[in-house]
């Protein structure tokens, strides 16, 4: 391909290796790479984009309509570092022709196993163990110490039994979970697997020992874990998001917390991200936060990277991408 045929690509942030050896290799496009760890600021995102055929963004760049009419007509594709798609203005996107692609299915494990993970850490109160030892305060073996809640002959309930979400509740069944609720906009055929009672909203929020919320960000999830939702809450039961913050009201779940009307929770996203560090919910002992670390393993965020790049090219060459994301 000649200089002039060479397609503009710009890049929002250093990605792993594996997909940008994709992108060198296919030889077709011109990179401009925001080459930080860190999110590229809006000005510098709408200057590299101008005039771009794709853009490769992540979870943090909101591609909006002032970044689309920074880019232009030459824009065909972007293509998300992520599965989550809330941070597109997909109306947008879709009025002008532009196709999108995400990352479904290859960080599916990798998030289920974390939210296993921040379920236990949360319940069985890990964090707080861990620092009494080192702060000096396990004096002795006591009766009622750090005592937490436990799996076993639980109720567990899933707001959105979607690809994570049941994979969260096939890993949680082994552990003795007695039901498994769940929710979403309809039943799931593949609910049977888990034994999944397919429960209104209500219902589950009031009948599980833990609450596990795996749906994406849409107008009609946000803020839908708020006062009222926490009020229907067992004081025993704990409350776990690894979907996106904005799905919680955060006033509202200090409150709760901090009241005693739930037992705890544990969140790996927040609004905003990160949170700040003098954030209320972080003064609370009951509440276990993370920095959004759900596909956080090495060979998963190398198959993201190698996905987004394949669809990426899929997107400039017109051709079936790997993953596309149906407007
Ligand atoms: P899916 O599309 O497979 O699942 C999304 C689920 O959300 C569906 O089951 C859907 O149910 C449900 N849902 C949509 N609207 C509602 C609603 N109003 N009430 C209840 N449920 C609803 O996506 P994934 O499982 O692959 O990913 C889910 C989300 O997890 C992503 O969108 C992302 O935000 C987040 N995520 C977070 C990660 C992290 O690092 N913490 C990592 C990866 C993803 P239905 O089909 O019935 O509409
Ligand atoms: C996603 O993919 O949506 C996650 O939040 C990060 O992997």
């Amino acid at each position: 391909m000649s200089a002039q045929q060479m397609l503009k690509v710009f890049v929002t942030r250093r990605i792993p290796q594996e997909g940008m050896k994709i992108l060198k290799k296919a030889g077709m496009c011109n990179l401009s790479v925001w080459d930080s760890d860190e999110p590229v600021p809006r000005a510098e995102l709408l200057k590299g984009v101008a005039g771009a055929h794709g853009l490769l963004c992540l979870l943090s760049d909101k591609i909006d309509a002032e970044v689309l009419n920074a880019a232009g007509p030459n824009l065909k594709v972007i293509s998300t570092l992520s599965v989550g798609f809330d941070h597109l203005a997909v109306d947008e996107i879709k009025k002008r022709g532009i196709r999108v692609g995400y990352t479904p299915d290859v960080l599916t494990d990798a998030t289920a196993e974390l939210t296993v993970a921040l379920l236990l850490a949360t319940a069985r109160r890990l964090p707080e163990g861990v620092e009494e030892v080192k702060n000096g305060g396990w004096s002795t073996w006591k009766p009622l110490w750090l005592c937490g809640y436990g799996l076993s002959d639980s109720t567990v309930g899933v707001i959105g039994l979607g690809r994570i979400g049941l994979a969260i509740a096939r890993r949680l069944k082994p552990f003795g979970v007695k039901r498994l609720l769940y929710t979403g906009r309809q039943p799931k055929p593949q609910a049977q697997e888990v034994d999944g009672e397919y429960v209104p909203l209500d219902t589950l929020v009031r009948e599980s020992d833990f609450v596990v919320v795996s749906c994406s960000l849409t107008p009609d999830t946000q803020g839908l874990c708020d006062k009222t939702f926490f009020s229907k809450m067992k004081k025993t039961s704990i409350f776990i998001n690894t979907s996106r913050g904005a799905v919680v009201n955060q006033k509202d779940l200090f409150e709760a917390l901090s009241s005693g009307q739930i037992a705890a929770a544990g969140l790996d996203v927040t609004t905003p991200e990160p949170l700040p560090t003098n954030h209320p919910l972080l003064t609370l002992k009951n509440c276990v936060v993370l920095p959004h670390i759900g596909s956080a393993i090495y060979f998963t965020r190398g198959v993201m990277s190698e996905l987004t790049a394949n669809n990426l090219l899929a997107g400039l060459t017109g051709s079936e991408m790997p993953s596309e994301l149906k407007l």
